[in-house]
């Protein structure tokens, strides 16, 4: 460690920034988000790069630097002028001078603000722009609220001393709290529950975990959201879907359980009644449950039944949505589901019954133009669907796309016409998981971004 990291108040004091330009007028804004009163030497007017910090900011004229730098307590020089680091130096003031770690007493990292907490990365000055990639990494995995947990871990401080004197009770109760059950509250913006949750705690330790319903996306585990990925991160135990690909299981913690549950149509590998028993007992064993499910759990999902279930056993339960396979497998394939031409509607419907076959589906309003239908679950009756939709009135001719493991290396997408598609699927090996989309939208298109891996097939003559 070449630098010694400190965090410096600055709330009242005051700052000089020396330059006319826009990273003068970063580094104001930056100090006044601090709290500082900050001089600015050299600019006439702020740079409409930060109208919002004006009234914060006094501008002086450069003839009135030396009496500006009286009192400071640092300085940053942000344009080429040896004249303002002479100044700086000759009023003993730490100085930082942009791009000029040689020059510098002090360097400012790449931050992280989260209101009370803040991370700060500093590369000693050898590159700020490492630093910025570093906090791009670091802040997917910080929750938005982080700062509002620390503020009541605050305010509570005093409380949980006095009830808690010894040391290492209390240190167990911040590690509890401060990673369970009342912090996913806090994260989930239910400060009050938080609150109440630390409280309770306090006189009767919780062994209670938390189960959360999380959507894992359609495969690619880029499109997981910031707060699947933490929270698939920081499980003790994941019960997952078949449909969640290996590489979104491979971002579950090496030490963490990781149980399928899998259901393949028609073959439910665990009964749900018992996965909703196995989420409960893991809960209730204190642990911070995921369930994590392929594309959005209340999307043809049963992320309901799981969410009464679980909440009916008095456990705490939070549902984080995905990207519905609707959506990514018409991403991927390029298909606009919606078009001021050609669709305003859009209808998700399953293929599947919950006795079997096909579901009793409106079909005459399914049959209509101008829309689009996507049907999941639809490989197996897809016969069927099409023949009761050309019944309904719709034209044969209508367009078609199946588009499989949409999203993954293995994507295929292939396109016909309605009344081919049971063809279409057989002669192109479709063997699911797969999505259907019904309407005029459905037509291969130049793609801007091809997936590598992603085929366009025709159905052969
Ligand atoms: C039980 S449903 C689950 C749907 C999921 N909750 C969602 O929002 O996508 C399973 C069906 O979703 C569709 N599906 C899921 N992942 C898919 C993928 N990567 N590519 C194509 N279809 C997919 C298929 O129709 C599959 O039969």
């Amino acid at each position: 460690m070449r630098q010694f990291p400190a965090f410096f108040k600055l709330e009242g004091a005051r700052t000089v920034v020396f330059g006319s330009g826009i990273e003068a007028a970063r580094k104001a804004r930056l100090l006044v988000s601090a709290g500082a009163d900050v001089l600015l030497v050299g600019a006439t007017a702020l740079t409409s790069d930060a109208p919002d910090v004006a009234g914060n900011v006094t501008l002086v004229p450069p003839s009135h630097a030396a009496s500006a730098l009286a009192g400071a307590r640092l300085a940053i020089v942000a344009e080429d002028n040896p004249t303002a680091i002479a100044l700086v130096r000759a009023a003993g003031v730490p100085l930082n001078v942009v791009d000029r770690p040689d020059q510098c007493d002090f360097t400012v990292p790449s931050i992280i603000d989260r209101g009370d907490v803040v991370v700060a990365i500093g590369t000693n000055g050898t590159s700020p722009v490492l630093a910025k990639a570093l906090r791009t990494k670091i802040e997917a995995l910080l929750p938005a609220r982080l700062g509002d947990l620390a503020a009541l871990a605050g305010r509570m401080r005093e409380q949980v001393k006095a009830a808690l004197p010894d040391f290492s009770a209390r240190r167990r109760f911040w590690e509890r709290v401060l990673t369970g059950r009342a912090a996913d509250l806090a994260y989930a913006g239910d400060l009050e529950g938080a609150e109440a949750a630390m409280t309770a705690d306090l006189s009767a330790p919780a062994g209670q975990g938390v189960v959360h319903i999380v959507g894992a996306g359609p495969g690619d585990p880029e499109l997981l959201t910031l707060k699947a990925l933490r929270l698939i991160q920081e499980a003790d135990v994941v019960f997952h879907d078949r449909l969640v690909s290996g590489g979104i299981l491979a971002l579950i913690r090496r030490d963490a359980d990781r149980v399928p549950v899998g259901k393949a149509k028609g073959n439910h590998s665990v009964p749900q009644e018992q996965i909703h028993e196995l989420l409960i007992a893991a809960a209730r064993a204190g642990k911070r449950v995921v369930r994590l499910k392929g594309g959005d759990p209340f999307v043809f999902g049963r992320g309901g039944e799981e969410l009464d279930a679980v909440e009916a056993a008095g456990i705490t339960a939070f549902v984080v949505p995905g990207i519905s396979s609707a959506l990514g497998c018409a991403a991927s394939a390029g298909i606009p589901l919606t078009h001021r031409d050609h669709a305003q509607s859009l209808t998700l419907v399953t293929g599947h019954a919950k006795a079997g076959g096909v579901p009793d589906l409106d079909w005459q309003a399914l049959a209509k133009r101008g829309q689009t239908v996507t049907v999941y679950m639809g490989v197996g009756t897809a016969a069927t669907i099409a023949d009761r939709l050309i019944e309904a009135g719709r034209g044969p001719e209508a367009p078609v796309a199946v588009i499989e493991n949409g999203t993954l290396p293995t994507e295929k997408t292939v396109y016909g016409m309605l009344e081919e598609l049971p063809r279409l699927i057989e002669v192109n090996g479709i063997l699911g998981p797969a999505l259907l989309i019904i309407g005029e939208v459905a037509t291969p298109r130049a793609r801007v971004s091809t997936p590598a891996a992603t085929t366009t097939e025709a159905v052969p003559a």
